[in-house]
């Protein structure tokens, strides 16, 4: 095991591979995650669903494997994603068997640790009649006024992503009815992974990863009888990192999503250290007026902060400060910055002394958006260094709000509650730990800076 690069307090079992969030549940108090997982290698390979427990929402702590494959079963090879539902007090999990991809269903007790699988399953054997898929998995189920209805991730052969739509009154049988949604240009793929259907803010929204486009996408608009309309569509995550999110409603009735942030260096390399993946913080989404998805960060992740190692407000005149107080590889910054005339401003994360290493985040203020810039993050060439960003506006007054949490090999900031931007650095230096914060080309004001001290996740 090297664990130089393993984040300390975003949730990952203690060694292996995982990949997508599955089955979240807030269940009698506690928030269940549970998430594809191959137990005997830091690969991928044969999946299962491993399981981790919450009661605050950050601290977690990993339970027993939940679902394993069944020798001989429609999941003999994997038990691929999928969801959890509340069935009038009974917990279902709704996941893929693989091969061939068929939809199959488990009964939970109470601690959702153990699981019986229904001894019907498939409950849903094929792809419909007469339809050529490219996928068929990774179902969302969902409770409407006149029955259940389940969407199952999908593309048309050939053709564009495709999320498919099914109807049961006792969640056992399955009707197909038709497409829910289907893609319209290729920008959004051609197989829709994972989707998520659910209503925010007045609209409904899709969440989905689709082949091939490695990153997470949502579409926002209107759903009636059983059709899904969007009238916009976006990336839930711009930072390279985060696929196939997952959400669930929890008892305060927040959308709350956790995604998958995969590795983003060579296979030989985290076979190596012997653990691969991560999942992202728990953020709560919302709907702006203008119908972008937003995401800001759970407010119970508040509570993995351990003290506050630097605080401070600074005038900045075309030039970069550093804080060495601030330094750190497990640590939260939150930062509001007046931009004023400067070209640009941010913050220097991971940093080496001489800057030979950096990850910047960087606010461009003619371009209007806000850059995750790893094109000096590690001395490594093999891992991933480059410039991912997303638009921003700025708020009232020119200000611009960055939580940003630096996690060994995690770089997840949040910006003025609307845009999430989560990359991976993989910082070679024992000593790239720095922090700076710059303003270029102008004045501009940072009135507050605050950088806490990160605990870990684990319970
Ligand atoms: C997305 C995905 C899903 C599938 C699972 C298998 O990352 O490909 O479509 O169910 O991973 O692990």
């Amino acid at each position: 095991m090297d664990v130089r690069h393993k984040p300390l307090y975003h949730y990952a079992p203690p060694r292996n591979w995982i990949n997508d969030p599955n089955g979240m549940i807030h269940w009698q108090g506690v928030y269940h995650l549970f998430y594809q997982y191959v137990p005997f290698s830091a690969g991928n390979g044969v999946k299962h669903w491993g399981h981790a427990v919450s009661t605050d929402l950050a601290r977690w702590s990993p339970r027993p494997i939940a679902l394993s494959p069944t020798p001989g079963g429609p999941d003999k090879d994997g038990v691929w994603s999928g969801c959890a539902i509340d069935w009038d007090g009974l917990p279902l999990a709704f996941y893929t068997g693989v091969f061939p991809e068929q939809q199959c269903l488990a009964v939970g007790d109470d601690t959702l640790e153990r699981w019986t699988k229904y001894d019907g399953n498939p409950i849903i054997a094929a792809p419909p009649g007469g339809l050529e898929v490219t996928g068929f998995r990774d179902p969302c189920v969902w409770r409407e006024p006149d029955g259940w209805r389940l969407a199952l991730g999908s593309g048309r052969k050939g053709g564009l992503g495709l999320v498919l739509l099914y109807r049961s009154d006792d969640l056992l049988h399955w009707e197909y009815l038709h497409p829910l949604y289907e893609g319209e240009s290729a920008e959004t793929g051609r197989v829709f992974e994972c989707p998520n259907f659910f209503a925010l803010g007045g609209q409904h929204v899709l969440i989905t990863s689709p082949i091939p486009l490695a990153r997470a996408i949502y579409f926002a608009g209107e759903y009636s009888e059983g059709r899904f309309a969007p009238m916009r569509w976006g990336e839930v995550d711009a930072g390279g990192a985060l696929y196939a999110p997952q959400y669930m409603i929890d008892a305060l009735g927040r959308r709350l999503l956790i995604g998958w942030l995969w590795e983003e260096r060579p296979e030989v390399q985290y076979m190596a250290a012997g653990w691969s993946g991560v999942m992202s913080l728990p953020r709560v989404l919302s709907l702006a007026d203008d119908g972008a998805l937003c995401s800001a960060v759970a407010p119970e992740v508040d509570a993995l902060r351990e003290g506050v190692l630097h605080q401070t407000a600074l005038a900045l005149d075309d030039e970069t400060v550093p804080l060495p107080q601030a330094a750190g590889d497990a640590i939260e910054l939150c930062a509001h910055f007046a931009v004023g005339s400067a070209s640009q401003v941010g913050i220097e994360v991971l940093r080496s002394p001489d800057g030979q290493e950096t990850t910047r985040l960087v606010y461009d203020v003619a371009s209007r958006r806000l850059l995750c810039d790893r094109t000096r993050a590690s001395l490594n060439a093999e891992t991933h260094r480059d410039v991912r960003g997303d638009a921003l506006a700025l708020g009232d007054d020119g200000m611009l709000a960055l939580r940003i949490y630096v996690d060994r090999s995690v770089v997840e900031t949040y910006a003025n509650e609307r845009i999430v931007l989560t990359s991976r650095a993989y910082p070679e230096r024992g000593d790239s730990k720095g922090v700076t914060v710059f303003a270029d080309g102008g004045r501009a004001e940072l009135t507050e800076l605050t950088v806490w001290r990160m605990g870990s996740c684990l319970r």
